[in-house]
């Protein structure tokens, strides 16, 4: 859940372990970039696989020219520049120049890509003309983008009559699965919508899956393949996937904090507690599975 309740310390990028280089990026960087961006890079890190699948999934024919937009930490420009290697290229473009520079070191860091230029832009007035890019690639940013329709209607002024708008999203409710107790997970999700609908106005704040496809034929696109993407983690976690689930469930403790009865909060701080004898991180059982979809719109 990336609701910008996280507090602004680069500390909890590495919980755990030794920090890496590219850590000490993200950290110098935190600053000037949103709240949500530890956890943002995180879940790169921990569901990279499924997301570069996801990344094949979108049609792109040989030498095309692609727009990521907002490209964030640059994960998906270089998955895609990866696909597209050795010819066509990708256009990286976001409002934030803090994440244009992380997303030159995403980039920087991978050998072999197709050409890859960074360019400041703000989505509902992108700075390319009609027609321009094979594919648009929209990732997890339509919360971001307050107005979705106005924004996916730029992006189909960019992409070429038979290209495709590919739509990167989640639903909060089935976005990050934890084996918890019945009970709990039952309250849970009562506390998010209430804390959803308190923050964002509507319980579907945090699920713009549950309408990309409204928003497409909205936007002047013909819904295409919607494909939903899954990665299973079981105990013992991977590094980067416990790394993940640290960051995900102290911001949603934040979260849902105020809404939930004091004895199921109890509950909860205890199966989050990465130290506590039958938390999520020490039960051998535990498992987690994470869903996104990508929805294709065609001009
Ligand atoms: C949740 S992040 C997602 C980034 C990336 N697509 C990903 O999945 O990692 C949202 C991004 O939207 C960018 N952003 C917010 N408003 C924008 C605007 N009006 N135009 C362009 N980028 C914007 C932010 O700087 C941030 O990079």
């Amino acid at each position: 859940m990336h609701v910008g309740c996280q507090p602004r310390h680069a500390g909890c990028i590495s919980v755990g372990r030794n920090l890496t280089p590219a850590d000490r990026t993200l950290m110098a960087a935190t600053a000037k970039l949103p709240d949500y961006a530890a956890s943002l890079t995180q879940y790169h890190r921990a569901f990279g696989r499924e997301l570069r699948r996801a990344v094949r999934a979108v049609p792109l024919p040989a030498g095309a020219r692609v727009l990521d937009v907002p490209c964030g930490d640059g994960f998906y420009a270089a998955a895609l520049a990866r696909r597209l290697y050795p010819f066509g290229k990708v256009v990286a473009a976001d409002l934030s120049d803090a994440y244009l520079d992380l997303a030159r070191e995403e980039v920087g860091r991978w050998g072999r890509l197709a050409a890859v230029e960074f360019v400041p832009a703000d989505a509902y007035r992108l700075p390319f003309p009609a027609d321009e890019f094979h594919v648009v690639w929209c990732a997890r940013s339509l919360i971001s983008l307050d107005r979705p329709v106005d924004a996916l209607r730029e992006m189909r002024r960019v992409v070429k009559p038979g290209g495709v708008v590919a739509v990167l999203e989640d639903d909060e409710y089935h976005r990050v699965m934890v084996n918890w107790p019945v009970g709990l997970e039952l309250d849970l999700q009562r506390a998010v919508a209430e804390a959803t609908r308190e923050r964002y106005g509507s319980r579907a704040g945090l699920s713009p899956a549950r309408r990309v496809r409204r928003w497409l034929l909205e936007a002047g696109l013909r819904p295409g393949r919607r494909m939903t993407f899954s990665a299973d983690r079981p105990a013992p976690f991977d590094g980067p996937t416990r790394a993940y689930l640290e960051l995900h469930l102290k911001e949603t403790r934040e979260f849902v904090a105020p809404h939930l009865p004091a004895d199921r909060l109890a509950e909860f701080d205890r199966a989050i507690d990465p130290a506590g004898e039958g938390s999520v991180f020490r039960r051998p059982d535990a498992e987690v599975t994470c869903l996104t979809t990508l929805f294709l719109g065609a001009k």
